[in-house]
């Protein structure tokens, strides 16, 4: 396939990557890839939404100190105050775009401000309980409209172009661009330009259970440490407290908001101190202490007792309250024969944020020239150790539009890219064997549930290092002698995720946010990052 130019090359058309494509639209041709659907990856699951101080009690000071106290002192404050400050621009900026946010229910208020776990203060703007639906799809409105933004879906990107793939070698590590499988043709693209921006969110599925939807396989994260990123951080995996246990429906969220405006976590009926609270035990701050402290203690309820699940129970709100905040949760339980207004809803701790990631500056730039990232795929420093609710949505807002900022600004020192070799395409044989890709699959999500979970410890890690270390053999002989499919695209990034999330959390001889490891139950003195290079 000829090679394909742009002057910005997007990977990724959630929340980071479409706010950064309208940006740099202004003045230049944009292409945006999405490995399936645009609206496939996690923004448009988000449910509670997007903190910003924007009521006159609150301040930036107390947003920047709630993130710093989840993120267990690991976060940079410098980039925690710069993400806090641009917030309620960033907001602005959303609702412009017709982001239908709930308007405030008491006078003088424009907006509704829910509350979650670890906000001291009511601060999250919201569109019902499906806040992410609304914002990606204002987003896909606004880029389909602009003629200089080019979407392609159903491209999944499998490695970046540096300077090692141009017709002369150049050795300077230079990102000009990405090889993408295209789904349609079944051949392999190369999209080229003087800037590339990472914006491929998460990698949730390294885990059995995780609320992120299936594209969430950390593939940005093993493109850049394969071209030669540093990552951090990546033993911080959150585990949102309030998955739906549901032997069929294994990945639906219960929002933190529920418990934000009033769901009590319960024991269920049948064991001791069944039917009563149990998070006051654990922390002062009850239902509303931060997701790390709340599915730990979770967790521990579970083993303690041999529960499959414990409640969370809203029912004691009235039913028109119910149906009116949670109108999503409301009808999809329904549909299971769960009434909210009357009854507890079964729940599990799952995965559900990636707090770890590829190395950024304030501007987006990763450590290669030419090359940017924004959102989940990133660590910006804005989460430390242990996301706080809500600011996530928030980082992709800020951090799209910096980079986008960034390369407009720095236009003229971008050298265009030099003439670049398409993707090899003499590998023709197709595997025989596509179900070893499913097995390898599952077995690396089992073991990083079992293993590298919300509980860890040396042992543990080591078993899971000695499997991923076999895996990974396997999959590079795999992945080397047949020709490419987004499966096995996949299954490479996760391999090389999963190692590095267990590298990182061998690293760490503390527990700290999100990183809990019985042989070393207490914080260390000083907060450290874990940071890999190549
Ligand atoms: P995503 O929105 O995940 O988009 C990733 C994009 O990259 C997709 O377009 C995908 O197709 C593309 N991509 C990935 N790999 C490739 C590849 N190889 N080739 C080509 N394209 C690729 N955060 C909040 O702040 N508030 C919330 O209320 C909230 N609720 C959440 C609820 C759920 C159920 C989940 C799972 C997460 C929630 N989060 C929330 C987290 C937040 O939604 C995500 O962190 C955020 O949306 C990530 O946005 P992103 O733009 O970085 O990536
Ligand atoms: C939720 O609605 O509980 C998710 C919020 C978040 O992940 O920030």
């Amino acid at each position: 396939m000829p090679v394909q130019s742009y002057d910005v090359i997007i990977i990724g058309s959630g929340a980071a990557g479409l706010t950064a494509a309208i940006h740099l639209a202004q003045d230049k041709k944009v292409l945006v890839i999405a490995k399936g659907a645009l609206d496939g990856g996690s923004t448009a699951w988000a449910q509670g939404g997007i903190a910003a101080v924007l009521d006159a009690g609150d301040s930036f000071e107390q947003h920047v100190e709630d993130t710093m106290i989840a993120g267990a002192g690991l976060n940079d404050r410098a980039t925690v105050e710069f993400v806090v400050s641009e917030a309620p621009a960033a907001i602005e900026r959303l609702a412009e775009l017709g982001v239908p946010f709930n308007e405030g229910e008491q006078f003088g208020e424009r907006w509704h401000l829910t509350r979650e776990g670890g906000h001291s203060h009511r601060r999250i703007v919201h569109v019902d309980d499906a806040t992410g639906a609304a914002v990606q799809k204002a987003l896909v409105k606004a880029a389909q409209a602009i003629p200089n933004i080019t979407l392609a879906p159903d491209m999944v990107a499998i490695d970046l172009i540096t300077s090692r793939h141009g017709e002369k070698y150049s050795g300077d590590g230079h990102v000009w661009g990405v090889y993408a499988f295209n789904r349609k043709t079944r051949h392999v693209d190369a999209f080229v330009g003087r800037a590339t921006i990472l914006a491929t969110g998460g990698a949730g599925r390294a885990y059995l259970f995780s609320t992120a939807p299936r594209g969430a396989t950390g593939d940005g994260i093993a493109m850049a440490w394969r071209a030669g990123c540093r990552v951090s951080n990546m033993e911080m995996n959150q585990f949102h407290p309030t998955c739906l246990y549901n032997l069929e429906v294994k990945n639906f969220l219960i929002t933190e908001a529920v418990r934000g405006e009033g769901g009590l976590l319960k024991l269920p009926p049948g064991v001791p101190g069944g039917g009563e609270r149990f998070m006051d035990r654990f922390d002062d701050r009850g239902e509303l202490a931060p997701r790390d402290i709340v599915a730990r203690a979770i967790d521990h309820e579970i083993k303690r007792l041999g529960l499959d699940y414990v409640h969370l129970d809203i029912s004691h709100k009235p039913a028109e309250f119910i149906r009116e905040h949670f109108p999503t949760i409301y009808a999809r339980l329904l549909d299971l024969d769960i009434d909210i207004t009357k009854e507890p809803i079964p729940i599990v701790p799952a995965q559900h944020y990636t707090c770890g990631g590829v190395i950024i500056d304030l501007d987006g730039r990763t450590d290669l020239p030419g090359l940017y990232a924004a959102g989940e795929v990133t660590e910006s420093g804005l989460h430390g150790a242990n996301r706080l609710a809500s600011n996530s949505l928030l980082e992709c807002l800020v951090f799209g539009e910096a980079s986008a900022c960034h390369i407009l600004d720095h236009w003229d020192e971008l050298p265009a890219p030099p003439p670049i070799k398409p993707w090899d395409e003499s590998r023709v044989t197709d595997s025989d064997e596509e179900v070893i890709v499913q097995h390898n699959w599952k077995e690396i999500r089992r073991f990083m549930w079992d293993y590298v979970g919300i509980v860890r410890t040396d042992k543990r890690l080591e078993r899971a290092q000695h499997r991923i270390d076999l895996l990974a053999k396997e999959v590079d002989e795999y992945y080397g002698n047949f020709r490419v499919t987004p499966d096995l695209i996949e299954l490479r990034n996760l391999v090389e995720v999963a190692r590095l999330v267990i590298r990182s959390a061998l690293h760490r001889k503390e527990s700290r946010g999100l990183h809990y490891n019985l042989d070393y139950p207490d914080m260390l003195p000083e907060a450290v990052d874990t940071v890999l290079a190549p």
